[in-house]
């Protein structure tokens, strides 16, 4: 849920290109952030602020190592002191931190007891400390981490500095760190994405693994403590992959991406997409798992799969499958969605799928994520660094690989390529022409309520659609099945509410017609979004016909329309409030 950055090498601008790489990561967290380093003259510097980096920068010095930290709060609000990093009381242990220590409060008091002050409410300055406490018997730093490491529970990525020998100790329980390797120069940091600018080389460090960084040597040891070879990796990216660009926020990037994004999966992915279906047909039973946007991909591929390939897949939210776990057995497979591969609750929740032995699928943006590490067959989104909060191009990119995966099971993938191709042509032209979308959200930006009415694959597009607009422009949104509204819904209608209808035509168009009908007797600003045109809609969106692919730009549009509004509101749509890209603390 944090970003952490560090570097240890030549250059001696560390303490500015620490803040660039916080930057780069701030969508992991933003509440607060915080600088240390090892100036070259020896002297430690710590820099801490609440709220967002934006344009700050750091005094000038001359550094060669430190680390950094953006934080989204657990323990402790929002506050200078609560900012990471944290140390001793002497300033020889220095720690930056992504997780929760669980047992902080047991730990805190003993430390308490033994005399130690406290200066935040953070779980984290407990590790500073308790290594602190450690030093006074064993003088070996190495194994003081070791056994600090062993004291913490809970699912956690530490970096521990000890500025006195240019040393980092890192390791790590569920959240990530990776490690990158210039010429004579290391990195770690949170996500890959924030290395990509100095190196394509990378180390995913894997849980209970301990990597120890002394100037530019890096040693791996495993879980016994005992020295193991580094295999580095290379990013597939490019460098400009995760920068802004022309672009005035991400999210916008990142929409306009979605063509591009697509295509590449027609055109590399066919074997792999092959594969999963084969799978499929093989297990016993299937379970769709994602959180969030993702959990509405699942929740699309559920109607796709029965529509298309006859196939029943049974789909869950990421934080309930723990409580579905009973139904799996040995036999099922369980295909997990997660753009990150960090979500805490998917994470939690296939590792139980895997102690019971069941075939796990990943469909991660991540390669060396934890969940792509712990799959037994993976698929890769290859939609490039996805860095606005709100999920978008990795949404589109999920749909597109499911309903590639239900016509391989039908046996008919060359149309799911055609219809998807014609679902990409319109993609292209929507974000060509967003000043429509610009134009609508003007039109709304005052509502207090937005509802989105679908059926079918389109109710799965209406849920998606509302979660984009609430969590970027704060207007309440709701997505509703259509054929819901006359159970309750239809209360909330009051004269000028825009409700957004997706009615493509399918199976579920003249239902879905009704629908807009009964809502616009009840005074709803209709705005309809279909390829034919209805009297009924007050504005009217034009979506070609892509068959069951039509979910892609009607979902494009929602993107649109959610990013507008924050603009209109004077609101970031990359940093929304409260939320952090990455969920790794349940
Ligand atoms: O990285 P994941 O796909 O596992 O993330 C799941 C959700 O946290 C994520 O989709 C979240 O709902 C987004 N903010 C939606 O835009």
């Amino acid at each position: 849920m944090c970003g952490i950055f560090a570097y240890s090498g030549p250059r001696t601008d560390a303490a500015t290109m620490i803040l660039d790489g916080l930057k780069s990561l701030e969508y992991r967290g933003y509440d607060s952030w915080g600088v240390t380093v090892k100036q070259n003259n020896g002297k430690l510097f710590t820099e801490k602020h609440t709220g967002k980096i934006g344009d700050s920068t750091l005094p000038q010095m001359e550094s060669s190592i430190g680390f950094g930290h953006t934080r989204w709060a657990t323990h402790g609000g929002v506050t200078e002191a609560n900012a990471h990093p944290h140390a001793d009381w002497h300033g020889d242990i220095v720690v930056v931190h992504n997780g929760i220590v669980e047992n902080f409060e047991q730990l805190k008091s003993n430390l308490i007891d033994q005399g130690h002050k406290f200066l935040s409410e953070t779980d984290t300055e407990v590790i500073a400390h308790l290594a602190e406490e450690l030093m006074k018997t064993e003088k070996d730093s190495f194994k003081v981490v070791q056994q600090v490491k062993a004291a913490l529970h809970g699912m956690n990525a530490v970096i521990m500095f000890f500025p006195k020998e240019d040393a980092f100790f890192v390791f790590k329980n569920g959240s990530p760190i990776v490690l990158g390797k210039g010429e004579n120069e290391l990195f770690l940091a949170s996500d890959p994405s924030a290395i990509r600018v100095y190196t394509a080389d990378v180390y995913f460090l894997e849980d209970g693994e301990m990597l120890s960084l002394k100037g530019v040597d890096a040693t791996l040891f495993d879980e016994d403590g005992k020295i193991k070879q580094i295999e580095y990796q290379k990013l597939a990216y490019e460098i400009e992959d995760a920068m802004l660009g022309n672009y005035p926020h991400f999210m916008l990037k990142e929409i306009n991406e979605q063509p591009k994004v697509l295509q590449q999966i027609i055109d590399t992915q066919k074997d792999i997409i092959q594969d999963c279906a084969d799978k499929i047909t093989e297990a016993y039973g299937t379970y769709l798992v994602g959180c969030g946007t993702a959990s509405y991909a699942c929740l699309a591929g559920t109607y796709l799969f029965s529509k298309i390939a006859k196939r029943h897949v049974n789909f869950a939210i990421g934080s309930e499958f723990t409580y579905l776990i009973d139904f799996i057995k040995k036999e099922s497979l369980v295909i997990a969605l997660s753009q990150s591969g960090e979500t805490i609750d998917i994470i939690s929740a296939m590792k139980e799928v895997k102690a019971k032995g069941a075939q796990l699928s990943a469909l991660t943006n991540v390669l060396g994520s934890t969940l792509y590490r712990l799959a037994d067959h993976r698929m890769l989104l290859q939609a490039g660094p996805e860095k606005a909060v709100a999920s978008t191009k990795a949404y589109t990119a999920k749909i597109a690989f499911l309903y590639l995966i239900a016509h391989a099971l039908d046996k008919s993938y060359e149309t799911g390529v055609a219809n998807l191709s014609k679902a990409i042509l319109e993609v292209r032209r929507i974000v060509k022409q967003a000043a429509e979308l610009q134009e609508m959200a003007k039109k709304i930006t005052a509502s207090n309520n937005i509802f989105v009415l679908g059926r079918g694959v389109s109710y799965a597009a209406a849920l998606e659609s509302a979660l984009k607009i609430k969590e970027v422009s704060y207007i309440h949104a709701e997505g509703f099945a259509a054929g819901e509204l006359k159970h309750g819904v239809i209360a909330l209608i009051e004269k000028g509410t825009p409700v957004i209808i997706f009615n493509p035509e399918d199976e579920t168009y003249e239902d879905t017609l009704s629908a807009a009908h009964e809502v616009k007797a009840r005074g709803a600003y209709v705005i309809g979004i279909s390829s034919r045109e209805n009297a009924v809609y007050d504005q009217f969106i034009k979506v070609e016909n892509c068959k069951d692919a039509t979910i892609i730009p009607n979902v494009v549009i929602a993107q649109l329309l959610g990013y507008y509004l924050a603009i209109e509101r004077g609101l970031d749509p990359d940093k929304p409030r409260n939320l952090a890209k990455s969920v790794t603390v349940k």
